[in-house]
């Protein structure tokens, strides 16, 4: 089953996609962790299109040195959801702006889950996908130096760049 999917080795961080449309806004998510040179990986596995094989990877993502899972879906969006069902592992849930409603189905979809199993939801569409890449490194520089020095040096240089005159 693991043949149906792509893994990185020392990757921390598991990207999800519904859907290979979602690639264009979540390729932001994945820029941003390459940015901050965390191991990540990225992959196309709809919760309804292929559970089974999404069963597999959430169940296998913690033996394989996963912290966390960014999910992306869009419209009935309950990709972040099933994953959370399967694994003990962090989620954090990427709305996208699908074909109607300009991402708000997605994005309630996402918040909107029952009490007992939580994800984090983030904005619809760019700004949530590069922000849930950023929360990434937040929490995962509470274990490693290394990964917060960078957090920091980012945060630093995006203070430099407001100004306060136009
Ligand atoms: C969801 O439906 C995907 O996450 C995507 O955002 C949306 C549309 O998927 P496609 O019809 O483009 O495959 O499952």
């Amino acid at each position: 089953m693991s043949d149906q999917y792509r893994t990185v080795d020392g990757a921390r961080v598991g990207i999800l996609m519904g859907s290979a449309s979602d690639w264009p806004t979540m390729k932001k998510s994945s820029e941003t962790l390459e940015s901050l040179q965390i191991a990540h990986e990225s992959n196309v596995i709809s919760a309804h299109r292929a559970p089974q094989r999404l069963e597999h990877y959430c169940r296998t993502a913690p033996d394989r040195g996963l912290a966390m899972l960014i999910c992306a879906a869009g419209g009935a969006a309950h990709l972040a959801g099933v994953a959370a069902a399967l694994t003990h592992l962090p989620v954090l849930a990427c709305p996208m702006k699908a074909w109607s409603l300009e991402g708000l189905d997605s994005l309630l979809s996402m918040a909107q889950m029952p009490k007992g199993v939580p994800v984090a939801t983030f904005a619809i569409g760019s700004a949530g996908a590069i922000n849930a890449a950023l929360f990434a490194a937040s929490v995962l520089g509470l274990s490693d130096p290394a990964v917060q020095e960078r957090w920091r040096h980012y945060r630093k240089l995006q203070s430099e760049a407001v100004h306060e005159l136009p």
